[in-house]
């Protein structure tokens, strides 16, 4: 495999992944130190390791015990390159059972803050005072019990006396707890202390040598092949198909379907922006009737979410059909939280896959491997990386929109008349969020229709018509919500706007519901 950046010569850090939840998350914080990181199975084979001339080593943590029988361990190449060497967790463990020490299972896990203290001086904690406190986060079950021969103790905590350790004459370090997660507040301090004091790496790797890898991955995995991208006008998917674009050019073919449900001039801004302005190969499906036919007399929420969802199946099913023959690759714009909650961690090379999941259900017969260029990245790289790649900001910006669309939002029966009277009532509150500078300082903001008809007055006239509902929510992690105190004079001007413009509406109300109880959308 041609690995470009360790052919430039850029200084690496390897990463051993022995199965953590937070292998991927040490990797994105040596990138945030500007120092190239791979991350490769503990198993790797030898010449793979000694051909990326590592400056140093990570090991990560894992699931599993040292202390029964084939369970992982440090492959003897990492020793015999005598390069630094860091084990994190599970690799602590196994480094002092690979070095003669001992481990012990714990009876009760240690998972949580904890407080180590730093016991000697050690360029690992270089910058702590000995004696220094220093708050961490613990993930374990087994703990080091005796320590290997040639090895001192630099950290301990109460429940851990040995929280981390270094060996007399080589440098190789362990410790017990994460450096790498956000809870381990100094933690940043502790790997800068091994990337650069340590493995002295120079800090010299930039997002545009990501950028260039995964173009280069890209073009390795599918040669002159085509490649099928479902475009859905989200940040991770437009910047798959722009890393894609510039890896295969027109080899690849970009499907985005126009469901009906969309914010107002979506589909047409989308097309403007990927067909005409970026040249790329896209075929823009009007897939509005289909959707709205399949949807006529459904008003139960969970009924309606199935509906769109089997229709766009069967819409993009249709469309990859007519490539069937040709098209070997299916591109998707999964990122790593995604991976992370569909529990499918494993973060090697393409997956075939045989329908049915990812996009939802592609023929039985139709085996395409994935390409997923943004697999291991967190959604901020992601929008760096869109940035670099010239996505307009609004785009980048934009706050989440959910796959079913507005068929979560009207609430009741869909019909396209509904659709319109909310698209246009959604867009002067985001236009009026926009100029009023508080678009970015909420998180979701959208509107909803409501089944009910009320009655107004405007202007001499009796108005009997629609309600609308404004939403807007701030959140760190979707999961719990706050609803946003948007100051009453905005609100106002955004209410008046949408009745004034709108003879389908007599009514706007504001959602002050939090999450929980209640949930971001309405369906
Ligand atoms: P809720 O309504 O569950 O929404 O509080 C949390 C976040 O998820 C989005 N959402 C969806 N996104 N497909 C998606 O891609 C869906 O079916 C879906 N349902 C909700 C919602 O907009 C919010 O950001």
């Amino acid at each position: 495999m041609k690995l470009d950046l360790a052919e430039k010569k850029v200084d690496t850090i390897l990463v051993l992944d022995f199965g953590s939840q937070y292998t991927q998350l040490i990797a994105r914080r040596i990138r945030e130190l500007n120092v190239f990181s791979l991350i490769l199975p503990w198993d790797i084979k030898s010449e793979k390791i000694k051909s990326l001339n590592p400056k140093g080593v990570i090991l990560s943590g894992g699931p599993e015990s040292v202390t029964e029988l084939n369970t992982p361990r440090i492959p003897e190449i990492i020793f015999e390159l005598d390069i630094p060497v860091l084990g994190i967790c599970y690799g602590m463990q196994t480094l002092a059972e690979q070095f003669g020490g001992q481990v012990s299972s714990s009876k009760k896990k240690e998972f949580g803050h904890a407080q180590i203290q730093v016991a000697q001086p050690s360029l690992l904690f270089d910058g702590f005072a000995l004696g220094t406190f220093i708050d961490v986060w613990m993930s374990h079950g087994d703990h080091v019990s005796t320590l290997p021969d040639k090895f001192n103790l630099i950290a301990s905590t109460s429940s851990a006396p040995i929280a981390a350790m270094e060996h007399i004459s080589k440098p190789i370090y362990a410790l017990q707890f994460h450096p790498e997660v956000t809870q381990t507040k100094q933690g940043n301090i502790v790997l800068e202390n091994f990337i650069f004091k340590i493995c002295q790496c120079i800090a010299q790797w930039k997002m545009d040598d990501l950028i260039e890898q995964r173009i280069e991955g890209i073009k390795e995995k599918v040669g002159d092949q085509k490649v099928l991208l479902g475009l859905s006008g989200g940040v991770d998917s437009s910047v798959t198909a722009m890393l894609l674009d510039k890896a295969i050019g027109k080899n690849l073919i970009c499907v985005f379907v126009d469901n009906g449900l969309l914010r107002k001039n979506e589909a047409e801004e989308v097309e403007n922006l990927f067909k005409d302005k970026m040249d790329l190969n896209l075929l823009v499906v009007d897939a509005k009737k289909a959707f709205y036919r399949h949807l006529q007399g459904i008003s139960d929420p969970e009924q309606k979410r199935k509906v769109i969802g089997r229709t766009f199946i069967d819409i993009f099913d249709n469309e990859a059909a007519k490539f069937k023959d040709e098209i070997n690759f299916l591109a998707q714009g999964t990122i790593y939280p995604d991976v992370i909650e569909s529990s499918e961690s494993e973060s090697k090379e393409a997956r075939v896959i045989k329908s049915h999941h990812n996009v939802g259900g592609l023929p039985d017969d139709m085996n395409m491997k994935l390409v997923e260029p943004l697999r291991d990245l967190f959604k901020d790289e992601v929008r760096k990386m869109g940035s670099m790649l010239g996505l307009p900001s609004e785009m980048l910006n934009r706050h989440p929109f959910p796959g079913p669309g507005l068929g979560v939002r009207i609430l009741g029966e869909i019909t396209q008349e509904k659709v319109t009277t909310l698209q246009n009532a959604d867009a002067i509150f985001i236009e009026e969020l926009i100029n009023a500078n508080l678009y970015d300082q909420v998180s979701q903001a959208f509107c909803a229709y409501l089944p009910v008809k009320s009655v107004g007055v405007v202007g001499d006239e009796r108005r009997y018509a629609d309600v609308i509902a404004i939403r807007a929510v701030e959140t760190v992690d979707f999961m719990t919500a706050t609803w946003a105190k948007l100051p009453y004079d905005f609100l106002a001007h955004v209410s008046n706007r949408i009745v004034n413009e709108s003879e389908e509406v007599s009514r706007v109300v504001y959602d002050i519901s939090s999450k929980p109880p209640a949930t971001i959308e309405w369906e």
